[in-house]
């Protein structure tokens, strides 16, 4: 078996989960390289994992030819430039979401891998890789809940990780593109069928920054499908018990439910404040499992010469663009189409 050598950028929060399971989790794979602005970050890393080249200067790590793929973690507003100097450089390119903070860039990024047309690319929509979430796509093409007619869907990180999500907020492109993106794409995914409306709501009720990054500390959005279905998301940073993800898949025939309350593991604790379950503490636990399974998979892509099926650079346009309409609604209060 070829061992793909692969190349990472970034080493903040989602960097240093996505270069440690590279490194050692996922067969057949090298962390041969990484790069960060942050020298002493590139050096601490490559200490710990045993990696071969460190750079600062993602171009340069580009040019290493040793070098079979990217894999881009980096702040959001920069995965389109980077996506196109990697495959300019002949590699194939993993790209964490969202694919960009603008639709232009995410359109820009799609003439980019047109024009690549050997090379491997995927989009970081890791709930996809999900056991709970991939069956539930399962059941739902297999017909076993009938049309499906709404998908609901809650993304809200714990409060007590509320320190790192406010300094990461002022790059993350804001709520919408940064934490409905997950949601958005399991709608599409689901349904089967493309946003045609949004109408988003929300407000600051905590964290005065938000006000400042015109965003909202807890944010909705109800969007309408082109064959009819619906969808509706919220988000917030202040979940009490943990990170908490959670949708509900209404069909005419019947309803999946993908919750997180007991799923960290089957402990019941009873004590003084009652009969309850764990959450998982964070997002990085909640979905280990499948950032390393969206990895297993982008590195097979890469030995076998395969694409990704159904998880398209236009997939990740389609879902930057009802996003950063929802953050359009939100702004001016308007029910919007897509464009
Ligand atoms: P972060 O802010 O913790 O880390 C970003 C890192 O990139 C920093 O170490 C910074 O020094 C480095 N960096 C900045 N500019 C650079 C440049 N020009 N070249 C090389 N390195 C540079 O951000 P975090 O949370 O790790 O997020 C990174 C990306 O991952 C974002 O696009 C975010 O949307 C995505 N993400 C995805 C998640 C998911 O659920 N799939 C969860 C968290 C983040």
């Amino acid at each position: 078996m070829k061992t793909v050598k692969i190349g990472s950028v970034g080493l903040g929060r989602l960097g240093h989960e996505h270069a440690k399971n590279l490194a050692t989790q996922v067969p057949g794979c090298e962390l041969a390289a990484i790069c960060d602005v942050d020298a002493d970050r590139v050096k601490e890393v490559a200490e710990e994992l045993g990696v071969q080249y460190t750079y600062t200067d993602f171009e340069e790590m580009c040019r290493n030819p040793e070098l079979d793929a990217i894999v881009i973690v980096s702040p959001s507003f920069l995965h389109c430039q980077q996506i196109e100097i990697a495959m300019n450089n002949g590699k194939h390119v993993f790209c964490e979401k969202p694919l960009g903070t603008d639709v232009e860039q995410c359109k820009a990024a799609e003439k980019v891998i047109e024009a690549h047309p050997d090379l491997i690319f995927q989009l970081g929509f890791m709930r996809r890789f999900d056991k709970s979430y991939a069956e539930a796509k399962r059941k739902i093409d297999n017909g076993d809940i009938g049309k499906v007619v709404l998908v609901r869907s809650y993304t809200q990180d714990p409060r007590s990780t509320i320190e790192s999500t406010l300094k990461f907020a002022p790059h993350s492109g804001g709520q919408y593109l940064d934490m409905c993106v997950h949601d958005i794409d399991l709608i599409r995914w689901f349904t089967g069928s493309n946003v045609k409306n949004v109408w988003a709501i929300g407000g600051v009720f905590e964290f005065d920054l938000y006000k400042e990054l015109n965003d909202a500390d807890n944010a909705a959005a109800t969007i309408q499908m082109e064959n009819g279905a619906m969808g509706f998301m919220f988000t917030n940073r202040t979940h009490a018990a943990g990170s908490n993800v959670e949708t509900e898949i209404i069909g005419t025939h019947g309803t999946l439910r993908i919750a997180n309350v007991g799923a960290k593991n089957l402990l019941n604790i009873v004590d003084e404040h009652g009969s309850r379950e764990e959450y998982y503490p964070d997002f990085m636990s909640r979905w280990h499992e499948a950032f390393v399974a969206e990895m297993v998979a982008f590195t097979g892509h890469v030995r076998d010469n395969t694409k990704p099926a159904d998880l398209t650079v236009y997939d990740g346009t389609a879902v930057s663009e009802a996003a950063y309409r929802c953050k359009e609604s939100f702004e001016t209060g308007k029910m919007l189409p897509i464009r």
